[in-house]
C-alpha cells in the first residue's frame, strides 16, 4: 500500500513516516486487543465459579452478636446473680469455663464454680459430653426428680457426631434442657469462632508467587471423610506441604495458631478440611486460616457461603474434581489481582477464635427462662444423630 503526503508532495520522507506511524499503530492495537483478551479471559474463568472479583464489594454480613447486645444488657437493670455449675472437667480441666467478666459479657451476673456442694444453689450444670459418666451424674438427674428448683441440665459438646459416643447419653438423653453446640439450631450457639466487624488497621498481605502452593497441618491421618484421600489425587496435579504427624514436615511451634501464622508466611493456600462432614461442622481450622494471609480452601458441612464473606474462601465442593480445583489455584496463584481478591473482605471484617464467649449467652438465657417450668428436648439423640446429616464417604 502506498501512502502519499496529503499535499501531494514527491516527497518520499512523509510517506515513509506515515508508514512507520502505521505499522506502530497497528502493534499497539494488537497488544491492546491481546491484553484485553487475556484479561477479560480470566474474569471469565474466575465468574465461572464466583462473583466478579473486580467489582467485589463486602455484603453485609451477618456479624453474629451472640451475648453481646449491650441493648439487651441496658434493658435490665439489676440481676440476681446466677451460679453455673461445671459437673464435669473439660479433658483434664477441672476449672475450664473463664468468668463472664474476663469475657467482657453483657451480661455478667453468672457465676462459674465446679464445687459440687454448690450443687442446690445451681442455676444450671454443664455436662461435657466427652466426660460423661454414667455412673457419676448429678442425683436429681439419675432420681428423676423434679423438685421446684432443680437446676437446668446444659450438654456441651464441640465434636461432630461421628466422635460423641451414644453410650453417655445413657439415663440422660431425655434429661437435657440446654444444648451448647456448633449446630446453629443449638439452644446456645457455640462456634469455633466468628466474622467480626474490623477494629484494627488492614495491610493487603504481599503477592509473592514464589511461596510454596497448598499447605496443611493434619494429625489424624484417616478420617471420616477420607480427606486424605482427595488430598491424594490433588497432589497429582498441585504441590501439598504436608506439616504434622501426617507429613514430612515439621511446625516448629507447639500453639497450631502460632503454626498457621508461621505457615502464612511460606504458603498461599490452607487446606481447611474437616475430619468429619456434619451440618454447621467448621472447626478453628476454618478460622485460624482466615486470620492469616493464606486463602482457605474448604472441605466441610457446613453452610460456608451463607455466613462468610463472599472471596474468603474457597470450597471444593465447587469443583468437579480435585484436578478442577488444582487448575482453578494455579490461576489464582498466578494473578496477582485474582489472588489478592481473596482479601478484600479483610479491609472491613475479620476472623476471630471465640471459644467459650457462648457462657455470654448462657448467661442471658439463664437470665430470661423461668428455670421451673423449663422442659428439657423430648429425644436429645435423634436430633443431635439424626439431623446432623453427617456425609458417610465410602
Ligand atoms: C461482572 O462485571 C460486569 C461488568 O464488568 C457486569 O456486566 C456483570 O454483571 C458482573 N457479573 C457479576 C456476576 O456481578
Ligand atoms: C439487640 O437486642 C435488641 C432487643 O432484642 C434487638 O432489637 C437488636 O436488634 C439487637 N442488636 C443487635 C446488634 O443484634
Ligand atoms: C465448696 O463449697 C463449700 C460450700 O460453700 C465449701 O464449704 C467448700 O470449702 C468448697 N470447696 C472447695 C474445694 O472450694
Ligand atoms: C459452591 O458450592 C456450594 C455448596 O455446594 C453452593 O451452595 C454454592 O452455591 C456454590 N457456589 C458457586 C459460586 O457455585
Amino acid at each position: 500500500m502506498l501512502l502519499k503526503a496529503e499535499d501531494g508532495s514527491k516527497s518520499y520522507v512523509p510517506n515513509q513516516r506515515y508508514q512507520r506511524l502505521f505499522l506502530q499503530s497497528c502493534t499497539i492495537t494488537l497488544a491492546i486487543c491481546l491484553l484485553c483478551y487475556t484479561y477479560v479471559h480470566l474474569d471469565n474463568y474466575n465468574n465461572h465459579f464466583y462473583n466478579n472479583f473486580t467489582r467485589w464489594n463486602v455484603r453485609e454480613v451477618i456479624v453474629n452478636t451472640f451475648g453481646l447486645n449491650k441493648s439487651v444488657a441496658a434493658s435490665q437493670t439489676s440481676r440476681e446473680r446466677k451460679l453455673v455449675l461445671l459437673w464435669t472437667p473439660y479433658f483434664s480441666e477441672k476449672d475450664w469455663l473463664p468468668s463472664t467478666h474476663d469475657l467482657h459479657c453483657p451480661i455478667q451476673e453468672c457465676d462459674v464454680t465446679s464445687n459440687r456442694s454448690l450443687l442446690p444453689k445451681s442455676s444450671a450444670v454443664i455436662l461435657h459430653w466427652r466426660n460423661i459418666d454414667s455412673d457419676d451424674l448429678p442425683r436429681f438427674i439419675t432420681d428423676d426428680s423434679n423438685e421446684i428448683g432443680t437446676p437446668l441440665v446444659a450438654l456441651f459438646n464441640k465434636e461432630a457426631p461421628p466422635n460423641t459416643p451414644v453410650d453417655s447419653l445413657t439415663g440422660i438423653n431425655q434429661k437435657i434442657h440446654l444444648t451448647i453446640t456448633y449446630r446453629k439450631d443449638s439452644d446456645v450457639y457455640a462456634p469455633y469462632g466468628r466474622i467480626e466487624k474490623r477494629t484494627k488497621a488492614f495491610t493487603m498481605p504481599e503477592f509473592k508467587p514464589d511461596r510454596k502452593s497448598v499447605c496443611w497441618l493434619v494429625s489424624h491421618c484417616q478420617t471420616q471423610s477420607k480427606r486424605e484421600e482427595y488430598v491424594e489425587i490433588l497432589k497429582q496435579y498441585i504441590d501439598v506441604e504436608v506439616f504434622g504427624k501426617c507429613g514430612n514436615h515439621i511446625c516448629p511451634y507447639e500453639k497450631p495458631l502460632d503454626c498457621y501464622f508461621w505457615l502464612a508466611k511460606q504458603c498461599k493456600f490452607y487446606l481447611s478440611f474437616e475430619n468429619s462432614i456434619c451440618k454447621d461442622y467448621a472447626t478453628e481450622k476454618l478460622y485460624y486460616a482466615l486470620m492469616t494471609d493464606m486463602i482457605p480452601i474448604v472441605m466441610g458441612g457446613d453452610d460456608y457461603a451463607k455466613y462468610l464473606p463472599p472471596h474468603s474462601f474457597i470450597n471444593v465442593a465447587n469443583f468437579s474434581s480435585p484436578k478442577n480445583l488444582a487448575k482453578y489455584l494455579h490461576e489464582v496463584s498466578r494473578t496477582q489481582s485474582s489472588y489478592l481478591s481473596y482479601f478484600k473482605w479483610k479491609e472491613k471484617y475479620e476472623s476471630t477464635f471465640v471459644p467459650y464467649w457462648w457462657l455470654c449467652d448462657l448467661c442471658h438465657t439463664l437470665h430470661q427462662t423461668e428455670t421451673k417450668t423449663s422442659m428439657p428436648h423430648p429425644d436429645f439423640s435423634s436430633w443431635w444423630f439424626g439431623e446432623s446429616n453427617c456425609a458417610f464417604v465410602e
